[in-house]
């Protein structure tokens, strides 16, 4: 099978020195990756700017604004059979890119925003689409009633939901897994390279299942 998985963090410029980012490591994103090469699997690993190596036998396209997320995404996610959204892309931009450096004055400055597209309810809301949709969330609070929400309002067939808290920039993670049909399943505060393993297993067999 081939696996679409997204990792990182985007970069949302506002002039040529500056940019909106978040914490998101890759980690999560980069041991699906492996997991799923270690089961056999192809995988197209796309990724925001991370410190990580990429997997050896991975296709990675490397991208930094939601907006070349989206597009790379949308080119290889037909080809695919399993798409895991996990990077933490940023929900917003700014309204305009300076192409200049901007210069420092007294007075207080505010930053239009505007929101990036969600690329996973873009997939989600694409009605004929064959390949297994995951979703990641994060949360920090009412975990598996956001969770539920943005697997209902996303379209997907799989959210897998963790508290930011303990997620972000660290090498374990403990995750709520929700399914289309209404089953939970919890797996407990593990390695995120044991939970990839157990995230691949699943992915497949719900795949067997589409
Ligand atoms: N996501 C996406 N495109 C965006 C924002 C989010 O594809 N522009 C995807 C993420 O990759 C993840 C899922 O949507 O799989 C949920 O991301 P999350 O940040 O938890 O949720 P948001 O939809 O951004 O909502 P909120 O920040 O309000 O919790």
């Amino acid at each position: 099978m081939t696996f679409l998985i997204t990792a990182g963090p985007t970069q949302e410029p506002i002039d040529p020195v500056r940019y909106i980012s978040n914490r998101s490591s890759g980690k999560m994103g980069y041991a699906i990756a492996e997991a799923a090469l270690d089961a056999g699997h192809d995988v197209i690993l796309i990724s925001g700017p991370v410190n990580l190596a990429p997997p050896r036998d991975a296709k990675f396209i490397s991208v930094s604004t939601s907006d070349e997320m989206f597009d790379a995404v949308h080119q290889h996610a037909d080809s695919s059979d399993i798409c895991v959204l996990c990077a933490a892309v940023a929900d917003y931009k700014p309204a305009q890119v300076s192409p200049v450096k901007i210069k420092k004055c007294a007075a207080q400055v505010s930053l239009e925003l505007v929101p990036t597209r969600d690329i996973l309810q873009s997939l989600g809301l694409q009605e004929d689409r064959k390949f297994l949709l995951v979703g990641f969330a994060a949360e920090t609070d009412h975990l598996e009633a956001n969770a539920a929400k943005k697997l209902r309002e996303k379209n997907c067939d799989i959210i897998v939901a963790n508290d930011a808290r303990i997620a972000m920039e660290t090498d374990e993670n403990e995750l709520l897994i929700l399914f289309r049909d209404g089953e939970t399943k919890k797996i407990s505060r593990s390695s995120k390279k044991n939970l990839a393993r157990e995230l691949v297993k699943i992915f497949r067999n719900s795949q067997q299942k589409v």
